[in-house]
């Protein structure tokens, strides 16, 4: 019988992965699923073959230089690869995946539970509800922005772009785009493409993020940026923290700019940002896009198909070095 590669998973997964795993591998858990250091992961890595991480371990170049030559592939359980340095992976010849696609609906119904929340005014209600501050209703109590019938903006027409595009539409919303390129007619069902940020901002109501963190992106909405939008606009992000400029967006926000933010992705994490706090009308989540049963089953699931066909000798389906 060949010998089970060895695998070092890096977080708690569904039951449903680390069964399947401890059944093709020779399993390496972290029984208190937390964060393991630069240090930690190195020394690890002279005894796996392969690591099943999530976006929470860090692979800095510092980090790169120092993993073990033991080690060949990271099948990260995650489709965003901000936290590894892929240019010095590459360069050590270390395989790495990632697993696009099976959370693209779970993600937009978190773009649409913010969109809604911001602009319905969900986390101040709540909170006055549960706290027993509802003592009165009036017509003018709790008015909020209708998003029926407005105008979206989404940035990164990609897979989770695309979902978000629909739902959006069966609120009957106007869908604009901004993406490094034009999609085809037959995914773009309609939506205006504006090629530059700066004209996609000018044009919508809502924006919701869905690009990846990158040199390119990151910082991307800040005061300037922001300044475009139409006054009392929202901004949804359930991509990364990095896009925006979180003091830029305090501000936006201090000034009525923006009307409402809806946010499940922050600079700091886990912790988000305190200053947020005071604004009840920043609906905040904590980063659980892909937090679903069925999501988290078909992420480990496809990180294990990708270390399947590595280990097989064939070239994973979601190598992005
Ligand atoms: C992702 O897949 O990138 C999500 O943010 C969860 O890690």
């Amino acid at each position: 019988m060949p010998v089970k590669p060895t695998l070092w998973i890096s977080r708690k997964l569904s039951d449903n992965t680390l069964a399947r795993a401890a059944r093709d591998y020779e399993v390496i858990l972290n029984a208190q699923d937390r964060v393991y250091s630069g240090d930690e992961i190195i020394a690890m890595s002279a005894d796996v073959d392969a690591i099943l991480p999530c976006h929470s371990e860090l692979f800095s170049a510092d980090v790169v230089a120092r993993l073990s030559d033991r080690l060949k592939i990271i099948a990260n359980h995650s489709v965003g690869v901000d936290h590894c340095d892929l240019g010095a992976l590459g360069a050590r010849g270390i395989v790495v995946t990632n697993t696009p696609d099976v959370l693209s609906d779970a993600t937009a119904e978190i773009a649409m539970l913010l969109l809604l929340g911001a602009a319905r005014r969900a986390a101040e209600g709540d909170q006055m509800v549960r706290s027993g501050a509802w003592t009165e209703w009036s017509p003018s109590f709790m008015v909020g922005t209708q998003v029926t019938g407005k105008r979206i903006g989404i940035v990164g027409m990609g897979r989770v772009g695309q979902v978000m595009a629909r739902r959006a539409r069966g609120f009957d919303m106007e869908v604009h785009y901004h993406n490094r390129s034009r999609l085809a007619d037959e995914l773009a069902h309609g939506a205006v493409y504006h090629d530059t940020v700066e004209g996609l901002l000018a044009n919508c109501d809502v924006v919701s993020l869905h690009c990846p963190a990158t040199p390119e992106t990151t910082g991307l909405m800040n005061a300037q940026r922001l300044a475009l939008l139409p006054a009392g606009a929202i901004l949804v992000n359930t991509a990364r923290g990095a896009l925006v400029v979180e003091d830029d967006l305090l501000a936006a926000i201090e000034t009525g700019r923006l009307g409402a933010a809806g946010i499940d992705c922050f600079m700091t994490e886990p912790g988000g940002n305190p200053k947020f706090a005071a604004h009840p009308n920043i609906f905040m989540l904590p980063h659980i896009g892909s937090a679903t049963r069925e999501t988290r089953d078909a992420m480990g699931f496809r990180a294990l198909d990708n270390l399947d066909a590595f280990f097989a000798g064939r070239e994973p389906g979601d190598k992005v070095a």
